[in-house]
């Protein structure tokens, strides 16, 4: 083993972008390098970036600028950009900033240990190749030491959907699946090092179809095989296209208790006018149409969604429909953005609503959403749940978790461990939490 180096990686965007920072972790650890959560001590710097809005691609050169003291104190440290930016901008990066020694992009980073040897001998390597092999099967297997209860595990990556807005289908390419016995091994590593809950990742995830015993394996059928490995109690996917929810998957709400009842699945608008210039391929009657077949399924579904206000031609109308679906549905936790025009998009090329337009609707939607969240979080006072004891909470003596509808809920009581499961009854709902005690 080489000397041991420390790597610092800071991690933006997307769950599928933290389950891909500890595999990078994984590779870069088979060639030395241990992870430090300081920039200052570090002899490589990884970003993992996010291109999905403007704010969120410009935040890199941001931060990249604040690495120029580190660099002139220590020559020898690299400088890597990961991920989406990196996907989408490629070599232009080391034009913008010079200091970056390294680009890599989502689908190449099991190439990494040999693109860090390269930059040890003066190269400044350049890989967003969307190559025919599996980056997973290259992978090294992850250490066998402990970890935290719950995990991401990436099943699926890559979006076929083309949305008018979005580069996902650019950054990280065509539509992807693992296969079945793959993810199954990696679930059952996950539970012997502690895992007790899934979160299985996909841009497009619920579009999963792997290769498996007797053929193609659907989402559905996936949970239910990993509902059968022992020790692991809890399963969540995410995030979900509406027309990929087929029957089966449906109905696993209401039949595997081990899927949680929390699902995230985004709409983006109410409008049918908008929802077709985004290409979204389904409408509001056909989006409400699923969700009701959801709650039929599992009534104390919680439903979280992705909203888009101020995309090009929305009018008042459309806003209004939005509105009008939110209040529909009732969500119990939502994300709501302003358009951003991304460069290579189709809706790039069109004309914008005015900004102050856009950050008024938004403004009003979040409002909207806020009330709908704590309604359902206060709702949550006087039930009994089920938490997931995940670490030490911010007040002495307390352990914090996740319920089933993943609200994050504290216990103060010496008898609570982390990675257990307990019967909690919630007594009080704060700002972003709740509070219980032993049921
Ligand atoms: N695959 C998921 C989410 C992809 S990105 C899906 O199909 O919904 C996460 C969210 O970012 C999207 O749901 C969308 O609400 C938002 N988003 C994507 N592109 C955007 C853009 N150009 N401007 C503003 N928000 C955007
Ligand atoms: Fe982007 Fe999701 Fe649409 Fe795919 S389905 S293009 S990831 S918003
Ligand atoms: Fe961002 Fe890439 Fe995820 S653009 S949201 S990090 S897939």
């Amino acid at each position: 083993m080489a000397d041991a180096r420390k790597l610092f990686i800071k991690t933006y965007g997307c769950q599928m972008n933290v389950y891909d920072s500890e595999r990078m972790a994984e590779a870069l650890g088979a060639s030395g390098y241990t992870l430090t959560d300081q920039a200052e001590d570090a002899d490589m710097i990884l970003l993992n970036t996010c291109h999905i809005r403007e704010k969120a691609a410009e935040k890199v050169y941001s931060e990249l600028g604040r690495f120029k003291p580190l660099k002139a104190a220590n020559p020898d440290l690299k400088i890597g950009v990961a991920g989406c930016v990196a996907q989408a901008e490629g070599a232009e990066i080391m034009r913008r900033q010079p200091l970056v020694d390294l680009v890599v992009g989502p689908q190449t980073y099991h190439r990494l240990p040999a693109m860090e040897k390269a930059m040890r001998d003066g190269a400044r390597p350049v890989d967003t190749d969307f190559p025919e092999e599996d980056k997973f099967a290259h992978l090294p297997k992850p250490p066998r030491t402990g970890r935290g209860p719950t995990a991401f595990l990436t099943v699926q990556e890559g979006c076929d959907k083309f949305c008018a807005f979005c580069v996902v289908p650019y950054t990280r390419g065509a539509e992807v699946s693992r296969p079945v016995e793959r993810i199954l091994t990696e679930a059952r590593d996950l539970v012997e090092r502690g895992v007790r809950e899934i979160t299985l990742l996909g841009q497009n995830v619920n579009a999963y179809h792997g290769a498996g015993d007797g053929g193609t394996w659907s989402l559905a059928r996936l949970i239910r095989a990993l509902a059968r490995v022992d020790g692991l109690e809890r399963i969540r996917f995410t995030t979900s296209h509406p027309n990929d929810m087929d029957d089966d998957l449906i109905a696993a709400h209401g039949d595997e208790p081990k899927l949680m009842p929390y699902l995230h699945l985004p709409v983006q608008s109410g409008s049918d006018r908008i929802l077709k210039a985004m290409n979204r391929k389904h409408t509001a009657q056909s989006y409400l149409r699923v969700i009701e077949r959801l709650r039929d399924a599992r009534p104390d579904l919680l439903l979280s969604g992705d909203f888009i206000v101020g995309f090009p031609g929305e009018t008042d109308q459309d806003f209004e429909d939005t509105m009008a679906l939110v209040r529909q549905v009732g969500y119990g936790q939502a994300y709501s953005f302003k358009y951003s025009a991304r460069p290579g998009t189709p809706a790039a090329e069109r004309a914008g609503v005015p900004d102050d337009v856009a950050t008024d609707r938004l403004h009003r939607l979040q409002t909207l959403l806020t009330e709908q969240q704590r309604a359902a979080q206060n709702s949550m006072v006087g039930r009994d749940v089920h938490v997931l004891f995940e670490k030490p909470g911010r007040a002495a003596g307390q352990m914090t978790g996740k319920s089933e509808y993943l609200h994050a809920v504290h216990v103060a009581d010496p008898r609570v461990e982390k990675g257990q499961i307990a019967r909690v009854r919630i007594v009080e709902s704060n700002t972003n939490s709740l509070a219980g005690i032993l049921a």
